[in-house]
């Protein structure tokens, strides 16, 4: 087997550009349980841009909005609203992760550069991925600070209680159709990822709208991307509405795991972050379809928890409605019991209900 010139040590950080970043902070911590741990700003001597850095489990959030009317945040916002602008990769050589990408095909967006505070440094470098997302590579080795040099050590203002996040699972991006297969390529030729699955039309459509999904996984599979394209369908796909609103391809959802979904479903939940309807007969035939769950099925209903099963287990989830006004970025809850798959049983549950949310806007 050959070496894998790409060893990444998991998810480091996703950083959202958004228009109000101590709003969005707010909302974080109290509805999400995210605790504040890093600042980055004017008084902290940056000057262009204010930055939050939010923790649960190991799960980093970071939230940036510009201070400027010139800079590149501002038009990346003015472009596609609030979004995902870096997932981060946590490397042991940037510097490495970097050549090894670029000689492969990779665009480079910020050369390798030393970061460094009375804590130590940290290497960083960027490349370039689907829309205008880039992955950034972190090498942290030396470094003890909280999160990044030139950032200062914050505290949540208030009381903020974790709801039992604990990883990033996987981040799936949106692609223009036709696009899909080239992205694809580009994670496995450029970064040295594997395909994992593949879904078609066949998998996923409804009577209206279907789409296609590859997914690709780094060597140790701590980093899995699932990419969607449209396909045809009667009406305007997800996935279609998506690339509209986000005005190109970007990532549509970040899948957060817990080991007790009920528990932060219901806390999530109560604290008013707003989750897709799955209709009650979507229900009625589960245990035929997965068999037997650990799990109270009025639970799951009442929660509105969907279940899937593979050959090596079975899985839980549920998807956020977008959590800012585009319809573009959500989130996913996911708590895994050896399922290694992403859920393909729901497809078709899951988009009819993202359907009755479309035709609520309009856009189906
Ligand atoms: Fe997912």
């Amino acid at each position: 087997m050959s070496q894998d010139f790409l060893p990444l040590n998991g998810t480091d950080h996703v950083e959202f550009w958004v228009g109000n970043a101590k709003q969005s902070a707010y909302y974080y911590q109290v509805a999400w349980g995210y605790e504040l741990i890093a600042y980055a700003g004017p008084e902290t001597g940056v000057r262009d841009r204010a930055s939050y850095v939010l923790q649960q489990g190991k799960i980093r959030i970071i939230l940036t909005s510009s201070l400027q009317p010139e800079s590149e945040i501002t038009q990346h916002h003015v472009k596609h609203g609030d979004g995902v602008k870096v997932l981060a990769l946590w490397v042991d050589d940037a510097e490495k992760s970097f050549y090894e990408t670029m000689s492969r095909g990779a665009k480079a967006h910020t050369q390798p550069t030393v970061l460094s505070d009375e804590n130590g440094e940290v290497k960083i470098a960027s490349i370039h991925t689907y829309g205008d997302t880039i992955h950034k590579f972190v090498e942290r080795k030396n470094y003890k600070g909280v999160f990044l040099p030139g950032y200062k050590p914050a505290k949540s203002s208030l009381t903020v209680k974790p709801v039992g996040l604990k990883v990033v699972d996987h981040c799936v991006g949106n692609v223009e159709l036709g696009a899909m297969n080239q992205w694809v390529k580009f994670y496995e030729d450029v970064m040295g990822f594997k395909l994992l699955l593949t879904f078609d039309d066949k998998d996923i459509s409804t009577e209206y709208s279907a789409l296609m999904s590859k997914v690709v996984s780094n060597g140790n599979g701590y980093v899995k991307f699932p990419i969607n394209e449209p396909a045809s369908g009667k009406k305007k796909s997800q996935i279609e509405e998506y690339i509209e609103f986000y005005h190109g391809a970007g990532v549509q959802h970040i899948a957060v795991l817990t080991d007790d979904i009920e528990h932060t479903v219901t806390e999530l939940r109560s604290r008013g972050v707003d989750f897709l309807y799955v209709p009650e007969n979507y229900y009625v035939d589960l245990i035929e379809r997965v068999g037997k769950i650990d799990e109270d099925i009025e639970t799951l209903k009442r929660l509105n928890i969907l279940v899937d099963r593979d050959e090596e287990g079975y899985l839980l989830q549920l998807f956020t409605k977008p959590v800012q006004d585009r319809p573009t970025v959500f989130f996913e809850i996911i708590q895994r019991k050896g399922a290694k798959s992403f859920g393909k049983g729901n497809f078709k549950a899951l988009f009819e209900s993202i359907e009755r949310e479309q035709a609520l806007r309009g856009n189906l």
